[in-house]
C-alpha cells in the first residue's frame, strides 16, 4: 500500500539516510554514540522487555493451542549413547554437543563443489574418509545433487541442538555482568556444536567485524563438510548485554540458506526495520512516515490504533519515532535490546506485539528475515548510514542505502531453516533452566516452504548421563533394565 503523500514526518526525514542533505550533520552527530537519554515521559514504559513479559506462561500456554506451532513433545530426552566427552565440554555448557567416538571431526576446508575443495576429488583422502565416517547419515534414498533445496530434511532440527548449545552457554552468565565472556561461551559452544552437523556451511553473518570476534567470523567454514551445501547467519546471542544484566529476551539464533540467498550488510552497522506479522503483509511501507503505517496497520489487524502494539529499541536515536507514534495514539512497548526475538514475536499472532520499528543492526535484520519468511510475514529495511563515509563504503560493497530492502531480498532462496533457543526468559520462549540432572531449553524450529513452526522443550540429562549410559549397557548386555 503506497500513500500519495511524499510529505516526510519529522522522524522519517531524520532517518532516512542521504535522503536530505539538510540532515547530513544531524546524521554525523549520530557517529559518536551520545549518552543514554530517555525521554521524558517514556520511564512508564519501563527500560527493558523485562517488565512487559509478565504473564508471559499465558500466552505461551494460548501458542501451544495455535495450530501452526507444534509441540514436539514434553522432553526429548537426551541420551547419550556411544559418546565420549572432551574434557572442556561440561565448563562450557556445551555438554549438549558430546562427540561421537566413531566420528571425528575433519574440518572442511573448502566446499563440495568448489574445485579447490578435497572433497571434490572423489579418490582424495580427505574424501574418503568424510563418506566413512558419514555414510550413515547422508540422505538415504533420494539422490542428493547437493544443493539446499535438494535437501529434503529438515536441517533445522539438527541445528537446534546449536542453538541449544550455545544458550546453554550463555545461560550460566546471565546476570554476572560480564557479557564479553558470555558471548565467548556461547561462540565456543555454538562453533563446537556445528562442527558436528553433517553439512557444509559457510558463515556469512557471523559475529564479524561489529565485535571483532575470534570465531563465527565471517566467510568461516562448519560442519562435516558433507552435502548439503548452505549459508548460514549467526548470533549466538542476541541481546548480550540482557545476559550480562539479568534480563529478560535474549535468544541464541541460526538462520540457514542457500548460497548466494542471505543479503550481505557489508559495512552497513545498521538498518531502519519495520516489520509485520502475517495479517499486516502487504499494508505497509517503510518509505511512509510511522504515522500513515500504524494507521495501516491498525486497518489490516481490524483494530483501533490505539490497541496497535508497537516495539521500538530504547534509544536517542528512536526518541523521535516514538514521540510520533504516541501522537498517532498507537501503544509502545520499548526494550532494551533484542530486536530479533521483538521481529519474531511481531509475527506470532498471539504475542501481544504488532510491529516493530525503528533502527536496529543489520545482521540482526537479515537474521530475523529468515524467521520471518518462515512464519509469513513482512520485513523491509533500509540501510541506515552514519557517515557519509559510511554510505561510500555500503555503495562501493553495492548497497545502496537508499533501497527499500523487502523479506526477499534479505532472505531469498526456496529453502530456508530458523532456530532460535531461549536464553533469558522472554515473551517468546523461556529461558534456559538448570536442573538437578542438567537443564530445560525452548526453542522454535521453522521451515519456510512448509511453513511448520516446532515448539521443542528439551531435557538435557548430563548430569546423571554417565548412569544413564552405562545402565543402557547393562539394558543393551541383558544386564537391566533401562526405561527413558
Ligand atoms: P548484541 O547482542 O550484539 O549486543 O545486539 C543486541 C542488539 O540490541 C540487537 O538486537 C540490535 O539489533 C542491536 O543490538 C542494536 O544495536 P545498538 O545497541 O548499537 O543500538
Amino acid at each position: 500500500m503506497r500513500a500519495t503523500s511524499t510529505a516526510l514526518t519529522p522522524y522519517r526525514a531524520a532517518v532516512d539516510p542521504l535522503r536530505r542533505a539538510d540532515h547530513r550533520a544531524a546524521r554525523l552527530r549520530r557517529v559518536a554514540p551520545a549518552p543514554r537519554v530517555v525521554a521524558k515521559g517514556l520511564e512508564s514504559f519501563g527500560g527493558s522487555n523485562a517488565a512487559s513479559s509478565g504473564g508471559s506462561l499465558g500466552r505461551r500456554n494460548a501458542r501451544r493451542a495455535h495450530p501452526k506451532i507444534v509441540p514436539i513433545s514434553n522432553a526429548r530426552r537426551t541420551v547419550a549413547k556411544n559418546v565420549v566427552l572432551q574434557a572442556n565440554d561440561v565448563e562450557d555448557g556445551e555438554e549438549l554437543t558430546a562427540l561421537d567416538a566413531n566420528k571425528p571431526y575433519t574440518p572442511p576446508h573448502a566446499l563440495p563443489g568448489d574445485p579447490s575443495s578435497p572433497t571434490h576429488d572423489k579418490s582424495s583422502r580427505h574424501h574418503q574418509d568424510l563418506v566413512s565416517n558419514h555414510i550413515v547419515h547422508q540422505i538415504s534414498t533420494e539422490p542428493s545433487t547437493g544443493t539446499l533445496a535438494s535437501c529434503n530434511r529438515n536441517l533445522a532440527l539438527e541445528m537446534v541442538r546449536v542453538t541449544e548449545s550455545a544458550a546453554v552457554a550463555a545461560a550460566r552468565w546471565l546476570g554476572k555482568g560480564d557479557k564479553m565472556a558470555a558471548d565467548g561461551a556461547a561462540v565456543r559452544a555454538m562453533r563446537q556444536a556445528l562442527m558436528h552437523v553433517d553439512f557444509s556451511g559457510r558463515v556469512v553473518i557471523g559475529e564479524g567485524e561489529k565485535d571483532d570476534a575470534p570465531m563465527l567470523h565471517n566467510g568461516e567454514l562448519v560442519g562435516t563438510g558433507v552435502e548439503p551445501v548452505a549459508e548460514i547467519a549467526v548470533d549466538p546471542i542476541d541481546g548480550t548485554t540482557l545476559v550480562a544484566g539479568g534480563r529478560n529476551g535474549a535468544v541464541s539464533v541460526i538462520a540457514i540458506a542457500e548460497r548466494g540467498a542471505l543479503f550481505d550488510p557489508g559495512p552497513a552497522f545498521y538498518m531502519d526495520k519495520l516489520v509485520v506479522g502475517p495479517a499486516a503483509v502487504g499494508h505497509v511501507d517503510i518509505t511512509r512516515s510511522p504515522t500513515v503505517n500504524v494507521h495501516a496497520i491498525a486497518r489490516a489487524l481490524k483494530k483501533p490504533v490505539s490497541e496497535v502494539t508497537c516495539v521500538v529499541l530504547d534509544r536517542d536515536r528512536h526518541v523521535g519515532l516514538v514521540e510520533e507514534l504516541r501522537m498517532a495514539g498507537a501503544r509502545i512497548k520499548l526494550i532494551s535490546d533484542g530486536d530479533v526475538e521483538a521481529a519474531i514475536a511481531v509475527c506470532d499472532p498471539e504475542s501481544g506485539v504488532d510491529a516493530l520499528f525503528g533502527i536496529g543492526g543489520t545482521p540482526e535484520g537479515v537474521i530475523a528475515a529468515a524467521a520471518i519468511r518462515c512464519m509469513g510475514g513482512e520485513i523491509q529495511g533500509q540501510l541506515w548510514v552514519r557517515s557519509p563515509e559510511e554510505a561510500a563504503a555500503c555503495r562501493a560493497a553495492g548497497a545502496d542505502p537508499m533501497r527499500v530492502l523487502r523479506t526477499n531480498d534479505l532472505c531469498g532462496g526456496e529453502e530456508v531453516f530458523f532456530t532460535v533457543t531461549g536464553i533469558s526468559d522472554g515473551d517468546l520462549l523461556d529461558g534456559v533452566n538448570f536442573h538437578d540432572f542438567g537443564a530445560t531449553t525452548h526453542s522454535y524450529i521453522m521451515r519456510a516452504p512448509s511453513g511448520t513452526i516446532r515448539y521443542m522443550k528439551t531435557y538435557h540429562r548430563w548430569k546423571d548421563r554417565m548412569a544413564q549410559t552405562n545402565k543402557l549397557q547393562d539394558s543393551l548386555t541383558g544386564g537391566g533394565a533401562f526405561k527413558l
